[in-house]
């Protein structure tokens, strides 16, 4: 690579006296030493996504290199940017998390998309606040969460949606959003009084549901006693009976249920809870119904899913990830909101050095969610549905959701597995059957670490129904069948060293 900072003899030397050579002005940066050194930098994202196949999923860091990780010093002169780029690719990019791998089948780690890996670096140069204004941002940010509605058959107003860091964010705006709504309801302001003096606000979620709803019912004050867990089926899907019941007994206790989480794809087994069911007793009794579709939404796109999914469509408020199932480079989640309105009036507070006359009638994102200062997260979710196309997310899920199905017909095949949940979404829950054993549960925890630490695959363990599991999500386009069968053979080898 040429020298990227040389003396420079045509531009004015604005450099304070001490400085680095090349500590300059951002725009002879760019123009000079960005130029090359961000070619080789681009260079170097698609070797490294390219060559994913032919490396270990995953390997733990080597104590050197962990030490070098975290413990520099921070650098008293600034460093040329050949030089940061030279540590980036020896030191950062041989210890990947794996998710880019076509075996990597941990919790729900999408590789990157190409399209999405290749805007970043523009997202960064343009560094727009997409708080709101008059720029390429925000309205990209409108066209994309249109989308992603569209997409999961969320009914849609403009406004009625942004996006967020993830969907523990998105979880965030939507229960601040039905807390408001509920105490507004019932004739008092929660933002303008807080909780206290007042009945207990209850939601209701199954012990499936994904701990990011309890953590946003703490985060809100409403305290982890008014979660309350509703039983599930035999198929981990909430027991829409039991809910019934629950309701009736909070109120007669002087409770006040206000929401009701169900899920659209669990993390545990991909399930897809009744969500029609779930609207009617949301509707009978005045709750706030909100799905977390995080991870599963679009799997209502997969050949036959539809039906599972009947219901969604009369949510309050949905949470969906694109930096899941499409591959939106981390992070990115989406929060959707049935009423636009609603989130606005539990969020908005526009001091005098915010009031944006031109604003027009929806006003700015961050009028709609806690975040003040939001990143260009549209501008890679965008480049990612744009690349794919609505066909194009529709083969991924398609195939994704097949893989899960193959696995699990391979695990009923075989002597040695046993299927713990019906596959509904792209996550086949199971467990190894390793022979005579008195300790399947220690042994099927210790599974994922022996398979992760021989490299060739990567799962994850759980609890389903009282025992350990193992899942597989199934995320990436380049998996194929071949790979379920490297996967069934590791976690018999590595259950071998147990
Ligand atoms: C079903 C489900 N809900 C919510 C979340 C939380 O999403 P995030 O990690 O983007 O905040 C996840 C994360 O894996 C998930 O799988």
């Amino acid at each position: 690579m040429a020298d990227l900072h040389p003396t420079d003899t045509t531009t004015q030397d604005r450099r304070p006296s001490g400085s680095t050579a090349h500590d300059t002005r951002v725009a002879d940066v760019a123009g000079r030493d960005l130029r090359e050194a961000g070619a080789a930098a681009a260079a170097i994202a698609a070797e490294h996504l390219a060559g994913l196949g032919e490396r270990p999923v995953w390997r733990p860091v080597p104590d050197d290199e962990r030490a070098w990780l975290s413990g520099q010093e921070l650098p008293e002169r600034g460093r040329a940017l050949d030089e940061l780029l030279e540590d980036a690719r020896t030191r950062v990019l041989p210890y990947p998390m794996g998710n880019g791998h076509p075996r990597f089948f941990g919790w729900v780690n999408s590789p990157p998309n190409p399209a999405g890996v290749l805007v970043e670096p523009l997202a960064a140069a343009l560094n727009p606040s997409c708080a709101g204004g008059d720029h390429a941002g925000p309205h990209l940010e409108r066209a994309v969460v249109r989308w992603l509605a569209e997409l999961a058959g969320f009914p849609h107003l403009p406004g009625g949606g942004l996006l967020t860091s993830g969907a523990s964010m998105a979880t965030v705006i939507c229960l601040a959003t039905a807390r408001q709504q509920a105490a507004l309801a019932d004739g008092w302001d929660a933002r303008e009084e807080g909780l206290s003096g007042r009945p207990p606000m209850v939601m209701y979620v199954t012990e499936e549901g994904h701990s990011c709803l309890q953590k946003a019912a703490q985060l809100l004050g409403l305290g982890a006693r008014q979660v309350h867990t509703v039983p599930v089926d035999g198929a981990y899907r909430m027991d829409v009976g039991a809910l019934r019941t629950m309701i009736k007994e909070d109120l007669e206790r002087g409770l006040r249920p206000f929401c009701v989480a169900g899920s659209a794809g669990t993390v545990n087994s991909g399930a897809v809870d009744p969500l029609g069911e779930i609207a009617d007793v949301a509707a009978e009794h005045g709750l706030w119904f909100h799905v977390d579709g995080a991870y599963g939404a679009l799997g209502v796109l997969a050949d036959g899913a539809a039906p599972h999914y009947a219901g969604l469509d009369r949510a309050d408020s949905l949470a969906l990830d694109p930096h899941k199932w499409l591959g939106v480079p981390v992070g990115c989640g989406c929060a959707l909101l049935r009423d636009p309105g609603a989130a606005r009036a539990a969020f908005s507070l526009v001091p005098s050095y915010l009031i944006d006359d031109n604003a027009g009638d929806l006003g700015w994102f961050s009028e709609y969610g806690p975040e003040q200062t939001r990143p260009f997260r549209a501008l890679k979710t965008w480049a990612t549905l744009s690349h794919l196309g609505r066909s194009g997310v529709t083969r991924l899920v398609n195939h994704t959701a097949g893989l899960a199905r193959t696995l699990a017909a391979m695990v009923e095949e075989a002597d040695d597995f046993e299927l713990l949940a019906p596959v509904t979404t792209s996550i086949t829950a199971f467990r190894h059957l390793p022979g005579p054993h008195d300790r399947l549960d220690a042994v099927n925890r210790a599974i994922p670490g022996a398979v992760q630490a021989r490299g060739n695959a990567f799962i994850t363990g759980t609890r389903l129904g009282g025992r350990d599991a193992l899942r597989a999500c199934f995320l990436h386009p380049d998996t194929t069948e071949r790979d379920l069968a490297v996967l069934l053979d590791e976690i018999r080898l590595a259950a071998k060293t147990l």
